[in-house]
């Protein structure tokens, strides 16, 4: 046990799937695999593990933003030896050619943030996914004939700003979109060696202002659930 994980080492499986939203941890676990039983709920951080087509899985919701993913990343794979997180989340886009609910495969992510410096001596501005377990993701979205946008990524500290421009890392890296987690989780992969990957359905658009609602972020991304889970079977 840790301080925020009450899950024995036994209950937790060597690959998560990582949803921001606890609720949609509960959905995966409901809609998608077989003897899901809960295994975490301190904070209401819900986690579930059971076995999806034969093989087991956990998902583990990482809450919002770098804080909060740096915590259960490190836990997990630093306590319970989890090997591969795929975070699956939503993200704004700056691209005017992408859609709502597309997908897109996070190569790097960028950020001004201090998390790689504090959390591991490192000042990197870009840090990379795991090109291993991005194969399998690819190898997944072939298999379920799913188109994928794969580029870099903004991973913002505040979801709400003051500022009407946009950071600079955003061209500079010609990022898809933004999202608020896994430049923390890449950071914690890279120093810890393990591996880790991310990808995104668009849930807004910077461009054209265009929203999803709450409840179809909730439901409305089985393509994403879809692809993650099959590239934890390849
Ligand atoms: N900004 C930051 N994170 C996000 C967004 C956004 O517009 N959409 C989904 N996650």
């Amino acid at each position: 046990m840790t301080p925020h994980i009450e899950s024995r080492k036994e209950d937790i499986s060597d690959t998560v799937i990582m949803p921001g939203d606890p609720l949609r941890a509960k959905f995966i676990a409901e809609h998608y695999l077989e003897d899901a039983r809960l295994i975490n709920s301190v904070r209401n951080c819900l986690a579930y593990t059971g076995k999806y087509k034969g093989k087991e899985v956990t998902v583990f919701a990482s809450g919002m933003g770098i804080p909060s993913i740096g915590i259960y990343a490190y836990e997990l794979y630093k306590f319970y030896d989890v090997k591969k997180i795929i975070r699956i989340g939503t993200c704004g886009t700056y691209q005017k050619e992408l859609n709502l609910f597309d997908l897109i495969l996070v190569s790097s992510s960028v950020s001004e943030s201090n998390f790689g410096k504090v959390f591991g001596n490192d000042d990197s501005e870009k840090v990379d996914s795991s090109a291993i377990l991005n194969q399998k993701l690819i190898e997944a979205s072939n298999l379920l004939n799913k188109h994928l946008s794969i580029g870099n990524i903004y991973c913002s500290e505040a979801f709400y700003s003051m500022n009407s421009t946009l950071s600079p890392l955003v061209s500079k890296y010609q990022c898809l979109g933004v999202e608020m987690e896994s430049f923390a989780l890449f950071h914690i992969a890279k120093q810890l060696n393990k591996e880790a990957s991310c990808l995104l359905a668009v849930s807004d658009s910077v461009v054209s202002k265009e929203e999803t609602t709450s409840e179809e972020r909730e439901k409305g991304l089985t393509d994403l659930i879809e692809v993650a889970l099959t590239a934890t079977i390849i």
